[in-house]
């Protein structure tokens, strides 16, 4: 018995929304070509941090606080690419990705982030987690076939390297997005099931929903490991972009790049109930 995940490609759309609802993930085996794998890479270490938007920068200063590392790493974590690049605008709606999107929360749906995320040797484990539970239910309920809880937010990931044990797959437990509840501090597995590895190839892409359970784990290799995250949303889920109270401006140079519904993913919607 093999103790990761080789995840599984399915073809169609159908199949494909399938998985997210059984497994809470599906996967796109080569979605980023070779030549764009080195172009976003570039892209990525060209971003440098903006304290006030939240960013982690630790380019020139290691890390050492963070994770409850007391050992210095690289992790260069930077929000709201869109707004910084404009190369960045294709991941808002790329093909394939948009189609599962737009059919799991709505053609109105919407970015609620885009992370560029360097992690360098020394990176610890992350705890088990959900990224948002937005209820709770009992499990029973859940894996009644009738109930099907809404997909508020999805994060779509680009994976830029060949994972191996040591730089630190993303960890998970699919199906757990139907446990109806987070992990509870130090939990390590839901109904025995441990967070397993997905090994996934350089170009390689997942989209997952945000109550399964996962975690990111350590780099212990010598080598950055490099992802970008977006995340979309059903429309009345906030869009919410650092820095805070209307100080988050966008960059009009990249705006006047997006296309029409690069343009409603980051926002533009027809006037709707509550405008
Ligand atoms: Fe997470």
């Amino acid at each position: 018995m093999t103790d990761y995940i080789v995840p599984v490609a399915y073809d169609t759309l159908e199949e494909r929304l399938e998985a997210m609802d059984r497994d809470g993930f599906v996967y796109f085996p080569q979605l980023i070509k070779k030549d764009e794998i080195e172009q976003l890479r570039s892209h990525m270490e060209a971003l440098e941090g903006i304290p006030e938007s939240f960013d982690q920068d630790s380019t020139r200063e290691l890390n050492t606080d963070r994770y409850g590392s007391n050992a210095p790493f690289l992790n260069k974590h930077i929000n709201n690419c869109f707004n910084r690049d404009p190369f960045f605008l294709k991941y808002l709606d790329y093909p394939e990705i948009i189609d599962v999107w737009e059919a799991m929360h709505g053609s109105d749906c919407h970015v609620i982030a885009m992370t560029s995320w360097i992690t360098g040797p020394g990176r610890p484990d992350q705890e088990l987690h959900a990224d948002w539970q937005p209820y709770s239910l009992p499990e029973e309920y859940m894996q009644d076939p009738r109930v099907k809880m809404p997909n508020y937010i999805s994060t779509f990931h680009v994976y830029l390297d060949d994972l191996y044990e040591e730089l630190g797959p993303t960890k998970v437990i699919p199906g757990s997005h139907k446990a109806g509840r987070k992990p509870k501090k130090g939990e390590d597995n839901w109904n025995g099931q441990t967070a397993k590895s997905v090994m996934v190839k350089s170009g390689d892409a997942t989209i997952h929903r945000a109550e399964i359970w996962h975690r990111g784990s350590a780099n212990k290799s010598n080598q950055n490991r490099y992802l970008l995250q977006t995340a979309c949303a059903q429309r009345m889920i906030t869009q919410k972009f650092p820095p805070y109270l209307s100080r988050f401006r966008f960059n009009k140079d990249i705006l006047a790049k997006a296309t029409p519904r690069q343009l409603r993913m980051l926002g533009n919607h027809d006037r709707g109930n509550f405008d």
